[in-house]
């Protein structure tokens, strides 16, 4: 990844003025719009009606002088990318052809435009095209006016509810918060009231908020001059999660009102909202802590509030809690005032405006370390007995926030950033602002027992969190539709700070195969366009996807034409490329591993705007990169000379899989005679590419295993994993199909090929980062099938660790190659678990969790996920993580499986319909299926559970997946008899 050229070319300011704080007039959401006609190269719109960034809430009122200050920042943040973007359009030559249809060699500075490209389209989009039309006419913008007849649902009462949309409407807007809450970590129960301060943009006397499982016990009105609180009648409509609290008179536009709610409610057993955690501390008594994950929908089960993206508000918060306790939020605190009889209240100071998701308090008694920086304090807190863990976390965030202020010429807004290692959380971690929360194997680094994949995780899930405190934070995207302005910018800016300031942890590679796994998903029917449209919460939830993380890293200079192409059609492309001499011919075509025939009509209609790049045998340098433009369905390029070979797609930089042909061979002979010709990217991507077409039946399995037979001289960690992925994927289905002998056959071969890289691994933590990446792979690949005497070298390890009592450090990078070995035998097995119960590092404990995990006696697999859903002896964030290890193995997929649907209610209500943790879990305990029965199986599960489970993505990708995996075997099952 590249460095935005410095260039500062000045925009005129009304254009981000205007922009980004217009009304918007209704406009077509091409969102909702399926791409089933063809997008023919003129037709260029991009406007997807809620796309805009939001740096201040909806509606018009008055601002005062630090608002406007965060107003402009944010307004600065566009304005860099402007300025930086802009610079790149004089290289638009980048993507011309000379007359005679050939590129000529660009220079490196242009190639290192080109390969940031994307970026540039993202930002440019995000200030420019997502600008309603009207913005720049003498009229603006206006909102039509609609009359909708709308049929009202019944409220709890029995009368009728004044509200059908799931959105809220926007006639009340909320300016500021008052917080009152009283959590009780004995009752597990919690108090609150809200005063929250709305202004009036239309006339109404009503005003309709969410709410979610709150035991609302009292509603008032006060009018912002007048002194009289009016206790107001409200309603209540569970199924949207929705309050209307009804205005004894009526409501007039402009005016200021404020609603006083006072309510109570249960800390939350799931993860999601205010949700209580059991932990135990350094004398093994039980603890509690209370947290909160309010995104995306969440904020409303802890307090009546206006719980979308747009709503931004002022936040003031107040905690009481028992004086032993200590909390935080997303503000430094103000001050602690007694209250009663071992309880005080602590206030914290008001926030920026922000939306509601980003939101958080916790409870808990916590240690930390804390440094300052551009005078803003960073502190990294944990249970104390982690304390020793938390030292990289803050040399880190430390780092990465002095970047992010420089790259983006803003610092970061608040005195304080606090990083909170949380005992129980099912995502990795939460960008609320000024207060980000881990999951404790995110943010701790142990200098024993972590690994360098380990280290390279930690820091890429801080830089990831720390660059939403600007992408997501400061400018947020309207509606969850457009959550990949967000996620995109957030995963963008983690690899790209990563390659900036820690270029020794090679992050690129990952970023590499972050690529490889969403073409996999994207490949699916059932994938969606990165912009779709979303209302329900389970949408919402779904919405956090690979997709949204990943696609669209990668783009060209027209900027308007292109983002249509890549944001609003799902899938990626095919680029066909066939050389005849100088002449290169591209076509493209959509991507698909299964082509339905109801599609071939839409399907054959997709077409993108691909910056296509290529090296060629005159010269591979990446500064002899070639680039050209493929905005049709096919086109010719000439080459100003006859060449050997051509790669397409330099070093992955582009979304979109290529086809050589006849020319595979050029490329399987140049990998065989000199493969460091291509960059290990390079190799990487066609090992990829060629597996990938095999799969989808335009490429011979054979000549996918002639491309990796020059494996034995790799020695680079890209294409091995690549290599190891694919093989990996194929094995499991044959043994999974019952075709035992052919597996061990292809398992020869394997060895055949990394044999000698495996033997020539230590069993250390020395070398460089890569190669200790490359080590913790190869051997924990080597002990989990048995090969190259692997179990014997672990499975001495591990018995000198058990003679130790666990007391002799074993080799971080290599521990889960021991572990899993040891797991092997019943008794290194119970050893390993009650080391878990006992260990004080994360790290150390997923490594352990994943070896017992990998026994094959079924027993000790059923009772692991069933310990892991109750959450006592193994955290219940884990049960994600074992069941993706357990439906891996011969023995465990079945189980998985069968835990899977005996479980669906209890997972659901866990971890909610939609999530990621139950995207995951569907699509590992089904992803080793390949009969026709088990695709019978897995649909009537899905379709006798609620139309919600059923209509899921990731029900529709699982079911997908398995018709593959079907086809695949149909394909290639003769062809590996021969070949292997
Ligand atoms: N905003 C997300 C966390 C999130 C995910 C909240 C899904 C609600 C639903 C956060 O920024 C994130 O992306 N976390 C990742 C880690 C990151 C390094 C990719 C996660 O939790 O896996
Ligand atoms: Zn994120």
């Amino acid at each position: 990844m590249q460095p935005f050229p410095a260039d500062q070319i000045q925009l005129p300011r009304n254009m981000i003025e205007n922009s980004m704080f217009e009304e918007e007039p209704d406009v077509v959401d091409l969102a909702k719009e399926p791409c089933l006609h063809p997008l023919e190269p003129d037709e260029v719109e991009y406007e997807p009606r809620s796309s805009r960034l939001l740096v201040r809430g909806l509606g018009e009122h008055e601002m005062d002088d630090d608002e406007e200050d965060y107003e402009s920042s944010a307004k600065l943040l566009g304005m860099s990318f402007m300025n930086r973007s802009s610079s790149l359009r004089n290289n638009m030559s980048v993507y011309r052809q000379s007359s005679n249809g050939s590129c000529s060699l660009p220079s490196t500075r242009t190639m290192v435009v080109c390969t940031v490209i994307l970026v540039i389209t993202v930002a440019l989009i995000m200030v420019i095209y997502l600008l309603p039309k009207c913005t720049f006419t003498k009229e603006g913008c206006h909102k039509r006016n609609h009359t909708i007849e709308l049929i009202y649902p019944l409220a709890t009462n029995g009368k009728l509810f004044p509200w059908a949309k799931v959105r809220l409407p926007s006639d009340v807007v909320p300016l500021h918060y008052d917080l009152v809450l009283q959590p009780n970590l004995t009752t597990l129960k919690f108090s609150g009231s809200v005063k929250i301060v709305v202004n009036i943009i239309h006339v109404t006397w009503k005003i309709v908020l969410h709410s979610s499982g709150l035991n609302i016990t009292k509603a008032t009105i006060t009018s912002a001059g007048g002194h009289q609180e009016k206790l107001a009648e409200f309603l209540e409509y569970p199924l949207h999660d929705q309050i209307a609290v009804m205005a004894p008179e009526a409501l007039l536009v402009g005016q200021n009102y404020t609603v006083n709610i006072a309510y109570s409610s249960k800390l939350s057993d799931t993860y999601y909202g205010f949700y209580k955690i059991s932990y135990k501390d350094e004398n093994l008594k039980q603890r509690w802590f209370a947290a909160t994950q309010f995104e995306p929908v969440a904020a409303r089960s802890a307090f009546p509030c206006f719980d979308e993206p747009a709503f931004k508000a002022t936040f003031l918060i107040k905690i009481k809690r028992d004086e032993k306790l200590s909390t935080m939020s997303n503000m430094p605190k103000k001050a602690t005032t007694p209250v009663t009889n071992g309880i005080v209240q602590d206030e914290f100071f008001v926030s920026l405006k922000m939306s509601t998701y980003l939101v958080a308090f916790v409870v808990a008694d916590l240690k930390n370390i804390s440094r300052e920086t551009n005078e803003s304090l960073v502190s990294v807190y944990a249970i104390p007995q982690h304390l020793n863990q938390v030292e990289y976390a803050l040399n880190t965030s430390v780092k990465l926030l002095e970047f992010y202020q420089n790259y983006f010429l803003i610092n970061y807004p608040l005195e304080k950033l606090d990083l909170v290692a949380i005992p129980d959380l099912q995502s990795g971690a939460m960008e609320n602002w000024g207060l980000i929360t881990f999951r404790e194997s995110a943010l701790l680094l142990d200098s024993h027992t972590s690994s360098a994949r380990d280290k390279k995780s930690v820091t890429a899930v801080i830089a990831h969190e720390l660059a939403h405190q600007w992408f997501g934070n400061l400018v947020t995207m309207e509606w969850w539709n457009d959550l990949w302005l967000n996620e995109g910018f957030a995963t963008f800016m983690e690899y790209f700070a990563m390659e900036e300031i820690f270029p020794e942890l090679h992050s690129d590679e990952d970023f590499l195969n972050l690529i490889f796994k969403a073409m996999m998903k994207d490949s699916l029917n059932s994938s969606h366009p990165v912009s779709s449209a979303v209302q329900s919460s389970e949408q919402i939830e779904e919405m956090f996807d690979a997709l949204s993380y990943i696609k669209i890293t990668n783009g060209t200079l027209d900027v308007k034409k292109l983002m249509k192409t890549w944001i609003v059609q799902k899938g990626f492309p095919l680029v066909t490329v066939v050389r005849k001499g100088k002449i290169i011919s591209v076509k493209q075509e959509k991507y698909l591993y299964l082509v339905e025939p109801e599609n071939w009509t839409s399907d054959a209609s997709y077409l993108w705007h691909i910056p296509l790049t290529y090296i060629t045998s005159s010269c591979n340098f990446t500064y002899c990169t070639n680039a050209y433009l493929l905005d049709q369905k096919s086109a010719i390029i000439e080459l100003p000379e006859e060449v050997e070979w051509i790669k397409f797609n330099v070093d992955m930089n582009g979304y979109y899989i290529v086809h050589y042909g006849e020319d595979w061979k050029t490329l399987i002979d140049l990998l065989k005679k000199k493969h460091t010709a291509l960059s290990p990217k390079d190799r990487a991507n066609l090992i990829n590419n060629i597996f990938n077409l095999a799969g989808l039946g335009k490429e011979s399995l054979e000549k996918a295993f002639e491309l990796i037979d020059y494996l034995n001289k790799e020695s680079s960690t890209a294409p091995l994993t690549q290599a190891l992925f694919q093989l990996s994927l194929i094995y499991n289905l044959l043994e999974k199909k019952g075709e035992q002998q052919l597996a061990s056959r292809l398992m020869h071969r394997i060895e055949r090929l990394l044999g000698d890289k495996i033997d020539q691994q230590s069993w250390t933590d020395d070398g460089a980062l890569s190669q200790r990446e490359l080590r913790s792979m190869l051997l924990a690949f080597a002990c989990t099938h048995d090969i190259r005497n692997c179990r014997t070298t672990a499975t001495e390890m591990f018995e000198k660790w058990v003679n130790s009592n666990g007391t002799i450090s074993l080799p971080s990078d290599v521990m889960k190659a021991v572990f899993t070995a040891g797991a092997k035998s019943s008794d290194g097995w119970d050893f390993l678990l009650k080391m878990y119960s006992s260990s004080v590092s994360e790290a150390e404990k997923s490594k352990m969790i994943e070896a017992l995990a990998s026994t094959d006696d079924v027993r000790k697999l059923i009772w692991l996920m069933q310990n892991s859903l109750e959450g006592e002896v193994i955290r219940t964030q884990e049960l994600s993580h074992i069941i993706a290890t357990v439906s891996q193995s011969l023995p465990g997929y079945l189980l998985a499986w069968d835990f899977v649907k005996e479980n669906w209610e209890k997972l659901t209500q866990k971890f909610h319909l939609g999530s990621y943790t139950i995207q995951n879990i569907i699509s590992w305990s089904t992803s080793q299926f390949a009969t026709k029965a088990h695709l019978m199986e897995v649909k009537s599960f899905f379709e006798s559970k609620s139309e919600q489970s059923s209509q899921l993505h990731s029900v529709k990708e699982a079911i997908e997946t398995i018709q593959f995996n079907i086809q695949w075997m149909e394909r290639n099952l003769a062809m590996l008899q021969e070949l292997l």
